[in-house]
């Protein structure tokens, strides 16, 4: 596993993190999640990401249990908040300071190392929001703060703060081969500023890794298959977005990967992208991504899949 540097911040994470939503707390069974986290820190994975609102916190109380034996400093944490749960929602100071605090006891530590907001609040004043964070970082809850989905004029606002305020380190955007948003304005706007991005489905929910044909129904124990879960992709079961999806294997064939490890490698060519966010229902799965880290894919290659999926990758 290779690590990168978060932004300004002085943490390393690995090239492939851990994801929780839809997983852990629920929608895959406790023993299997267990062994997702087993087979993370076997293969050299030391990110996890969560969220407050993953399964109404569920995740959260998952990954406490499951870490409270591993000492602290064996692996980075990052969680979330601004979505609805039990009530509560948004950025407000009143939020922060009680959703950190909630958060913290469900993880079972005394700090995260990544605190997100989940998205832009539009309803709190944004001085509010930063100055409620930065108060969070000097109390020791949390080691640096990040975004997620924020669009360049916000994260620019944000900016525009410090040093009044703590400074953002991390921007955590959808970014794949099918979704390519963050390129236009978000990236080089982070590139600039010292903000890495950890980005989320960068398999898109498991379309990449090829095991969905069109014209065909996906087959048992699947996302896509799962009364619960499968709605969360359903627009990456388009037919053309799943044929150009196969025009990619016999690039991953001649190459010696899998198709997981392809997409993966894709995100990671990109140098501001410092990890992907890769989310997973089996232990295998952990192995197949995490073996994505120190795939370089050269520049013929790049051309090769850019064009395999042009057609569908939304820009
Ligand atoms: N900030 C946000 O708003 C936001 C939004 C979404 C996600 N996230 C974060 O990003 C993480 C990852 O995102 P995601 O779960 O949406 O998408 P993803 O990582 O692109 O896809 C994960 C799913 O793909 C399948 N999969 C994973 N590896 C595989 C492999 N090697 N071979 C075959 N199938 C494989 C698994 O589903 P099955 O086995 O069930 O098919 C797995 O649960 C989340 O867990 C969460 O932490 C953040």
């Amino acid at each position: 596993m290779r690590y990168r540097q978060l932004g300004s911040s002085d943490l390393q994470v690995s090239e492939i993190s851990l994801g929780s939503w839809l997983t852990f707390g629920g929608g895959v069974e406790d023993v299997h999640a267990r062994a997702c986290v087993d087979q993370a820190f076997a293969s050299g994975i030391n990110f996890i990401d969560t969220a407050n609102v993953y399964a109404r916190g569920g995740a959260e109380s998952f990954l406490g249990e499951v870490l409270v034996g591993r000492p602290r400093d064996s692996y980075l944490l990052a969680t979330k908040l601004y979505f609805p749960v039990n009530g509560d929602r948004g950025l407000s100071r009143e939020q922060v300071h009680k959703q950190i605090d909630l958060s913290l006891g469900r993880l079972r530590t005394d700090h995260v190392d990544l605190y997100q907001c989940h998205r832009y609040d539009k309803e709190t004043p944004l001085e509010e929001t930063m100055e409620a964070l930065t108060e969070v970082v000097r109390a020791g809850k949390a080691r640096y703060i990040g975004f997620s989905e924020w669009r360049a004029d916000q994260i620019q606002a944000a900016l525009d703060l410090v040093p009044r305020v703590e400074k953002f380190v991390s921007s955590q955007p959808q970014y794949s081969l099918l979704y390519r948003v963050p390129e236009r304005e978000v990236i080089p706007l982070c590139e600039r500023h010292g903000i890495s991005q950890i980005v989320f489905s960068p398999l898109a929910q498991g379309a990449l890794t090829g095991k969905y044909e069109p014209g065909q129904s996906p087959a048992p124990g699947t996302r896509a298959a799962s009364p619960t879960m499968g709605w969360a992709m359903d627009r990456f079961r388009d037919d053309d977005v799943l044929a150009a999806v196969q025009r990619l294997r016999p690039i991953a064939e001649r190459l010696g990967i899998t198709m997981a490890q392809l997409a993966l490698a894709w995100v990671l060519r990109q140098p501001n992208v410092a990890s992907a966010i890769a989310g997973a229902s089996r232990p295998e799965q952990v192995a197949d991504n995490a073996a994505a880290s120190g795939v370089d894919l050269d520049d013929a290659t790049l051309r090769e899949i850019d064009s395999a999926v042009a057609d569908v990758a939304v820009r």
